[in-house]
């Protein structure tokens, strides 16, 4: 049984993209005394814990999520000390604050790397998966997430590598003891630090199939997670983390977990296995951003995770994140109707059962960002993808069209703090363009317009927090037309209603309880506007009656 009363299920985790935040030194780049100087209004709006993305020396291939050095802060963000010094700022706030750790593979100019590619009996060889190939070619037919093959040849020594994303970024043979034995060191080492817990990067992925079997499937390379992804050693391993680390002290742990089932994630975060507090949930987002805006399937989808983890596990909830795009964007409607869009998404993420997890400038209803020219992208997968593309024949404006439509780029523009040049975020040019559109949405707008999304969200994070039933109440789905998401929190006496208008039309609805709060000014009585969303105490009497 998941219990209740743990701090991170009661937290609300700010997820702050370092190098799109806010630029203290000129330099067009986020960095940590940037963060510092920002604090105020992350403690302002009201959450709990700050989740950093990589900040560690790295060779930023994939923006940080290729780590040469991990004890070790990239000195484009800043030094050790700043570091330690926005812990402690954070700390005196009652923030906490959680590392991004990157242990399913390293960056190719890691050390344990640049020695293991030396020669076949280097100490360090055995940290990584290396190969012969097959015929001249790849040892198997895995496809990479970013490339299409998952191994590259090195010719010092004859042999492949597997790098499940870039070629830079080499895969670690968590069966190697000295591997686990060298990532406990360094968890140790950070929390000796005072950090307050991690998210774990693809760390379903650390335990490969034994053997390394093709994927099924045609073609020369089949992308397939079959046999890297939720593998059973991988739970072992997850195992000796808790054994050896995660049960030292309290901590938030969360799992960064592709494909996962019900009963996957419920293994990951059952507390009776000591595994991880929680994992991720994916099943929505990528529904809605692979396949289609579907507010049926959206309900299914998560009405089968609330009411499957309940009681048994716990998940991380998020409807952005800095690889996908922005809900505002792609979910909702981020034109006619982005506020209103902007705070339903807030209301579904802030009334579920879970923690959530809200993405810098999704408080301001950001939206999706998009570039003219190839040039102007940064996401490794959006240029390895067109290079790989164009070089096979792919029509260059084509292949360009289709890579910028699922680039990770559009969510990770820089901060919209002001109106003034460059969205207030640097005095010089960002590393990656603005979203033009920051004149009309940002901070300083929205901290002055009480209807702002920015408000909303701080008056959903203080109910949730002054509220049990929506951090550990059941999930019960209301009968509801195909565009509504009704649903229930119970919690022994106490219950609520939430009612969500997935469309872009009103809908029949009538109210069953007293309004808490709700994006729009004026409900009315039997329906819900477009995008209207509304947060309803069903009072004792109102239940009394209804059970009679
Ligand atoms: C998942 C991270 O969220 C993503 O940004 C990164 O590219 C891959 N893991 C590889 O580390």
């Amino acid at each position: 049984m998941t219990g209740r009363g743990q701090w991170w299920q009661e937290a609300v985790v700010y997820q702050i993209y370092p190098k799109s935040f806010y630029d203290s030194d000129g330099d067009g780049i986020g960095d940590l005394q940037g963060i510092i100087a920002k604090l105020d209004v992350l403690k302002l709006l009201g959450v709990d814990v700050l989740w950093l993305n990589p900040i560690y020396a790295s060779p930023e291939v994939d923006n940080g999520y290729d780590i040469s050095d991990y004890r070790a802060i990239n000195p484009q963000f800043g030094t050790l000390a700043d570091f330690e010094q926005l812990l402690g700022e954070a700390h005196r706030r009652g923030l906490r604050v959680i590392m991004d750790l990157v242990v399913n593979h390293t960056s190719d100019q890691h050390p344990w790397f640049i020695a293991s590619r030396q020669s076949k009996d280097n100490p360090y060889r055995g940290y990584y998966i290396w190969r012969d190939g097959r015929d001249g070619r790849a040892p198997n037919n895995w496809g990479g997430h970013f490339t299409q093959s998952a191994w590259s040849f090195d010719a010092a020594t004859g042999q492949y590598y597997l790098h499940v994303f870039s070629p830079q970024q080499p895969d670690l043979n968590w069966e190697n003891p000295a591997v686990r034995r060298e990532v406990k060191e360094l968890m140790a080492w950070w929390l000796e630090r005072g950090i307050d817990g991690f998210r774990l990067d693809a760390i379903n992925l650390i335990a490969k199939a034994p053997g390394l079997p093709d994927n099924q499937g045609a073609g020369d390379f089949v992308f397939a997670i079959d046999h890297f992804c939720n593998q059973p050693h991988f739970h072992t391993y997850m195992q000796e983390l808790h054994r050896d680390i995660f049960a030292r002290q309290e901590m938030l742990t969360v799992g960064e977990c592709a494909d996962l089932t019900v009963a996957d994630a419920i293994a990951i975060s059952a507390p009776a296995r000591g595994e991880l507090n929680m994992a991720f949930l994916f099943e929505h987002t990528d529904y809605y951003n692979q396949v289609g805006k579907d507010p049926q399937k959206l309900k299914e989808i998560l009405t089968r995770w609330q009411t499957g983890l309940h009681g048994r596990g716990w998940a991380g909830l998020a409807f952005n994140n800095h690889d996908q795009p922005r809900v505002v964007s792609c979910f909702g409607d981020d034109t006619t109707h982005r506020v209103a869009s902007a705070k339903l998404f807030a209301t579904l993420l802030l009334t579920l059962e879970g923690t959530p997890f809200l993405l810098q400038g999704e408080e301001l209803g950001m939206t999706n960002v998009e570039y003219a020219a190839i040039e102007e992208y940064n996401d490794v997968q959006t240029v390895n993808l067109y290079r790989e593309r164009v070089a096979a024949g792919g029509e260059p404006a084509a292949v360009f069209a289709a890579v910028k439509a699922a680039s990770r780029d559009r969510s990770r523009s820089p901060y919209q703090w002001s109106a003034a040049p460059n969205a207030g975020f640097s005095t010089a040019r960002p590393w990656l363009g603005v979203n033009p559109n920051y004149v009309e949405i940002n901070l300083e707008r929205e901290l002055a317009d009480p209807a702002s999304v920015f408000h909303y969200y701080r008056r959903l994070i203080a109910l949730r927090k002054a509220t049990p039933a929506l951090i550990y109440g059941e999930f019960v789905a209301q009968a509801a037309p195909a565009a509504l998401f009704v649903y229930r929190r119970r919690d022994g006496d106490d219950e609520f209603e939430v009612a969500l208008n997935l469309s872009d039309q009103p809908v029949a609805y009538t109210a069953a309880g007293e309004l808490l709060l709700g994006n729009y000014p004026a409900p009315e009585k039997t329906r819900l506007q477009p995008y209207e969303a509304r947060v309803l105490r069903i009072s004792n009497c109102q239940l009394l009656i209804a059970n009679c």
